[in-house]
């Protein structure tokens, strides 16, 4: 099958890639190359296009999408930063990427189109474990791009027929995170300064918890969300369906390393959410999707890869 990968270059992306060239899919690449390299898509080998240019260009992925039954549209300014600092330029990529890629996978007669939402989209909704049923309470200009764009793609499903699934991603990790920005996930941060020997932060008491959900089960979640005839005009969490608290993450990333420093402890976060935890009932039972990875599978996955990387 043909199929056209946006924000392939990407940490999520480019897995997503290795997953689909494995199988044998024919994948074309659009990226803008802004966050992503294109070094994460050397291990993909086999039938890889890059076209680097930019989703916010409808003729760039009008060419793109050209011959492709499925779209995973994952192009984004994935920092939530970002969005708030330069809202009109994010919601281009973010808002309007998403209309783009809609638009030219109608024309191109694309059979679905799958599209990287955000557990973002709950904000600071207390009503844990979170169902996709539940109000959307967007916090940043960054939500409020993934819930329009969200809200595009079940409208284009029914107005037009082109089959479309949203998958709201909780907090994603494993190899090719960058780590580099303090809006990095945690676990990319801790990884990083815990294999070189140094303390990583702690904002607020650590008691704070996430849903964590380990890369390869994500790309899980998008190859069922492409095939599921049950799946189109629908949203669906991706994560766990646990909680796991900053303070257990961070010892248990030293367990498994074999020592480390101890954390330095700070302020809390302004804004910080206190717990998150995603319902995946719905995930379960229309898509079959099941996660395989634990966190602690994945955190040693993600040790064995950058301590491989490192030497
Ligand atoms: P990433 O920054 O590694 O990937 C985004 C990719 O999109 C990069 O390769 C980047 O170069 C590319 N891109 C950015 N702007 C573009 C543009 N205008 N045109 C073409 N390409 C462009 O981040 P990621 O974590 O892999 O995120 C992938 C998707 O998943 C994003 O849509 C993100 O919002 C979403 N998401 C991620 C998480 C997470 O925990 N990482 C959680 C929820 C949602
Ligand atoms: C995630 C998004 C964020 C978005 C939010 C919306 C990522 C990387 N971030 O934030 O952009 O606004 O969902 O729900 O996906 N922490 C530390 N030390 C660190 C880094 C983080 O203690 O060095 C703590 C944070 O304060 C937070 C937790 O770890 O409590 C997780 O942080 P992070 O990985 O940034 O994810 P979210 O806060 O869930």
């Amino acid at each position: 099958m043909k199929v056209l990968v946006t924000g392939g270059a990407g940490f999520i992306g480019s897995h997503l890639v290795d997953a689909l060239v494995a199988r044998g899919d024919a994948v074309t690449v659009l990226d803008d190359l802004s966050t992503g390299r294109r070094e994460n898509l050397a291990t993909a080998g086999g039938d890889v296009r890059l076209d680097v240019g930019s989703v916010a260009d409808l003729d760039a992925v009008t060419r793109a999408v050209e011959g492709c039954e499925v779209v995973f549209h994952l192009a984004a300014v994935a920092s939530v930063q970002r969005t708030v600092e330069a809202p009109i330029d994010t919601s281009a990529v973010n808002l309007g990427g998403s209309l783009h890629v809609l638009e030219a996978a109608r024309a191109a007669g694309a059979r679905r189109v799958v599209f990287a939402g955000s557990a973002a989209a709950y904000g600071d909704n207390p009503a844990l474990p979170l169902r996709e049923s539940e109000t959307p309470r967007p916090l940043s200009p960054y939500a409020i791009e993934k819930l329009a764009s969200e809200q595009y793609m079940r409208v284009w499903s029914q107005l037009y027929g082109l089959e479309t699934v949203t998958l709201r991603f909780f907090n994603v990790f494993g190899p090719r995170q960058d780590p580099s920005s303090p809006y990095s996930g945690v676990i990319s941060i801790f990884v990083d300064r815990l294999q070189a020997g140094r303390p990583a932060t702690i904002y607020g008491d650590g008691g704070q918890t996430r849903d964590f959900v380990y890369v390869a089960d994500v790309v899980r979640a998008n190859l069922l969300a492409a095939s599921v005839p049950e799946a189109s005009g629908r949203t669906f969490n991706v994560a766990r369906g646990e909680e796991t608290s900053v303070r257990e993450l961070y010892d248990t990333l030293r367990r498994l390393i074999g020592g480390g420093p101890e954390p330095i402890l700070a302020e809390p976060r302004a804004g910080d959410i206190r717990h998150s935890r995603a319902d995946i009932a719905a995930a379960r039972q229309v898509l079959g999707f099941e996660p395989a990875h634990t966190v602690e599978e994945g955190l040693a996955r993600l040790l064995a890869s950058t301590a491989a990387r490192r030497a």
